[in-house]
């Protein structure tokens, strides 16, 4: 008797939420976020690869909830998690490469992004997923949604989500000397950033074609003033050639995006500079709390940058007064601050409009 009612009780419920949640809104899905580029964003895809670029030990993620060393390249939450609370998302997106099954109904959206993946496919070379094999990925989960909900809704659903992309920064750390591997340098920076910038156009070209219209582009870092160049220095200040060539992409890139909205309908924008954000942030540390701007917090040697953050080292005990986490990643503390700007900020840290005036378009 009492079984019998609980089951009456569940029946209800599931033709309510049936009712409520299928036949009220048809089989729209919510706007949800996919995820493309490099380590800033990647939240665990690395882990699924045979790479010397993957951090799923501790003390990475030391202040990720319990701990959790996921492969998130920091100490807790990264930029990713950051714009998907910002966005209201239940979760942040899952790493496509630890998703056996694709199910539409739940779904927050997609991450395809690898740390030390670049523009060039190149950059890296198989030790992460290259930008373009990303974009194959999207293109299999898009196709995935068309099997379960049909194209049309597909499209209606992908050109309403969120496509975040965070790519370029292992090019220029590579032209200056850090990542594994080479490149051909006998272009000049102008040159090198041409070529980085008529590759990139196709490959935003393709993310359009398979029905992305709200971008949130996230340009170049300072990248200069990562520990582990500033380390390389005699002087220990920023390398100004890599700061010139990050400045220069950033500019190439920003015009790039305004020529994508000119040209092809529909093509929605914000660009975040994360450059211009770590000056200003540079500039107020103290206000922010900022006490340690150069020295990694994990790591070894000059500026902890030297030797990598490995299982055995142990972390700085305060991280939301440092600026860097290891020798190229930035703090949760860091993530959180420049996320603020993209959101609520304006130019010239995030413009033609912020992510909030994006997503509320
Ligand atoms: C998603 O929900 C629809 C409608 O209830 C259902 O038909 C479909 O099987 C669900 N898909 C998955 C993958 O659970
Ligand atoms: C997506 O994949 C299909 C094959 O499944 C291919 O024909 C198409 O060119 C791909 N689109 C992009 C933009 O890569
Ligand atoms: C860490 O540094 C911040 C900023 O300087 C400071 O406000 C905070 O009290 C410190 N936390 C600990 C646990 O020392
Ligand atoms: C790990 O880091 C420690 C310093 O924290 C260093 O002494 C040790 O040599 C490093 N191990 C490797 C394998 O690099
Ligand atoms: C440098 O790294 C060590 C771990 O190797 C850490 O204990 C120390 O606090 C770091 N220094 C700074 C200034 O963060």
């Amino acid at each position: 008797m009492v079984a019998s009612s609980v089951h009456c009780h569940v029946g209800y419920l599931v033709i309510l939420c049936f009712l409520l949640c299928f036949c009220g809104f048809g089989h729209a899905l919510y706007p949800a976020m996919y995820v493309l580029g490099a380590s800033q964003l990647d939240v665990g895809n690395n882990n699924y690869l045979a790479t010397l670029i993957k951090v799923n030990f501790h003390p990475y993620g030391i202040d990720f909830p319990g701990g959790e060393a996921t492969g998130r390249f920091g100490n807790g939450n990264i930029i990713t998690d950051y714009l998907a609370k910002n966005f209201g998302l239940e979760a942040s997106p899952k790493p496509y490469l630890s998703l056996s099954f694709f199910n539409t109904n739940k779904t927050t959206g997609v991450n395809f992004a690898s740390g030390g993946a670049g523009i060039l496919d190149s950059t890296n070379k198989g030790l992460c997923i290259a930008f373009s094999k990303q974009i194959d990925y999207f293109n299999a989960t898009v196709e995935a949604i068309v099997k379960q909900i049909g194209r049309g809704e597909t499209y209606k659903h992908i050109s309403k989500s969120f496509i975040v992309i965070n790519i370029g920064n292992n090019d220029i750390l590579v032209y200056n000397g850090v990542g594994f591997s080479s490149i051909e340098l006998n272009g000049t920076p102008e040159q090198y950033v041409d070529q980085l910038i008529s590759s990139v156009q196709p490959l935003l070209k393709d993310i359009y074609n398979l029905g992305g219209r709200k971008f949130v582009i996230i340009g170049a870092g300072a990248q200069g003033c990562l520990p582990i160049l500033r380390a390389r220095q005699a002087t220990g200040d920023c390398n100004g050639d890599a700061n010139y060539l990050s400045r220069l992409f950033n500019k190439r890139l920003a015009s790039l995006l305004r020529d994508l909205q000119s040209n092809f309908i529909g093509f929605q924008y914000s660009f975040f500079n994360p450059y211009t954000a770590f000056v200003e942030l540079y500039i107020n540390r103290r206000k922010n709390g900022f006490t340690e701007v150069k020295v990694a917090c994990c790591g070894a040697g000059n500026l902890n940058a030297t030797i990598p953050c490995n299982a055995t080292t142990i972390p700085c005990s305060n991280r939301t007064n440092h600026v860097f986490w290891d020798s190229v990643h930035n703090t949760e503390a860091v993530a959180r601050v420049f996320m603020n700007i993209a959101f609520r900020g304006s130019y010239p840290h995030v413009y033609p409009i912020n992510v909030k005036q994006l997503s509320d378009q």
